[in-house]
């Protein structure tokens, strides 16, 4: 059975651009046909500035969502990254493998840095670090698949070089991965900003829906969205990013394809009222599925604790493996 492994970040509240990437190919197809592991990556959180008592509660709001999305515990694993200190473990180990200008050509670091630098804060050396470390998640399982959305194929593809320079070097050790990306939603846009990536770091916005906004704030936000120019509805990334990104959000609702969505829209209007009831309709059982889980913290982290001993049971032969490949001493 092949192995999926995949991950989301505590540093905000998790989007509906998380949800159409990533997430719900986790619970549907994923955790049935794999042997899947699915993270709360918080070591990832500190790569910026951050609030400890936030990355707490976001943490704990993610594991809830992930569950509450579908995620099921008897057929996947679920857990935190700090829990398992194979990832750190392994980290280090990757970092002798990987060179200073790998790491400054990733464009997220180009990104997030420039905009700390922006702000006047200054650029943490994990931020440079961070892809190294998710390459660790992931060749820590023998992953052959990982499921997420488009900003992250060049961390993906990081990892497969990371992979393969270890086993040229010093034996075959890892499995070499994989990304794997949604047919549509790969790369859901802010509705407000139809150029920029919906992103949960970014300042609260009328441009993003989050999982958890209550309906009419869905609605407003979706009713809102900046259009284009021009007036007939038509599926152009480029040229008609607002319209284009409403079809791919309508289309991965419903689950038809965004060009043939654009045949069946006249105007704006209501291409915008059905995707945001499509939206609404969508999160509805997730949102009330948290509300249970919310009131039944002890399950969740029931869950968590043993998804940390199954991964840890996992990933300590494999990053042991690697600690004896590249010639450090056995502890004996
Ligand atoms: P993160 O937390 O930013 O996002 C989690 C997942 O959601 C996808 N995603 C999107 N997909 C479509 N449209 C969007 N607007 C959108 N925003 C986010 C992301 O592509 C991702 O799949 N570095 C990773 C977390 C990570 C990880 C890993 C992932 C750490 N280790 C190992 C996979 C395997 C990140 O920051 O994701």
């Amino acid at each position: 059975m092949k192995r999926v492994f995949s991950g989301v970040k505590p540093t905000g509240h998790l989007t509906l651009g998380n949800y159409l990437g990533a997430m719900r190919r986790w619970s549907g197809v994923d955790q049935h046909e794999a042997d899947a592991l699915f993270c709360i990556v918080d070591l990832h959180a500190l790569t910026v500035d951050h609030d400890p008592g936030r990355v707490r509660r976001l943490s704990r709001q993610a594991a809830t969502l992930l569950l509450a999305a579908g995620l099921d515990p008897k057929l996947c694993t679920v857990f935190v990254q700090s829990h398992v200190d194979e990832h750190a473990r392994l980290s280090y180990l990757l970092e002798c493998v990987a060179t200073d200008g790998e790491m400054r050509r990733m464009i997220q670091y180009k990104e997030k840095a420039a905009a700390e630098r922006a702000r006047g804060g200054s650029v943490r050396l994990s931020l440079l670090t961070y892809p190294v470390l998710m390459a660790a998640d992931i060749l820590a399982y023998g992953t052959d698949e990982v499921p997420v959305g488009d900003d992250q194929t060049q961390h993906v593809e990081l990892t497969r070089d990371l992979a393969v320079r270890f086993n040229q070097r010093y034996g075959h050790t890892f499995v070499v991965p994989r990304a794997t990306r949604p047919e549509v939603a790969a790369r859901v846009m802010n509705l407000q900003e139809p150029t920029s990536k919906m992103g949960k770091s970014d300042d609260a916005g009328p441009g993003i829906v989050y999982l958890l906004d209550e309906p009419e704030v869905i609605r407003k936000k979706v009713m809102r969205a900046v259009t284009d120019s021009g007036r007939d509805v038509a599926y152009d990334r480029d040229g008609r990013p607002g319209v284009s990104n409403l079809l791919e959000i309508l289309a991965a609702c419903e689950g038809g394809n965004p060009e043939g969505l654009a045949g069946v829209y006249e105007s704006y209007g209501s291409l915008k009222k059905d995707t945001a009831e499509a939206v609404v309709e969508l999160l509805r059982p997730v949102q009330q599925r948290h509300k249970e889980l919310c009131a039944d913290p002890a399950y969740v982290e029931g869950v968590l604790r043993e998804g940390a001993e199954k991964a840890r049971e996992m990933a300590r032969p494999r990053v042991d493996t690697a600690y004896r490949a590249i010639g450090l001493l056995p502890a004996g």
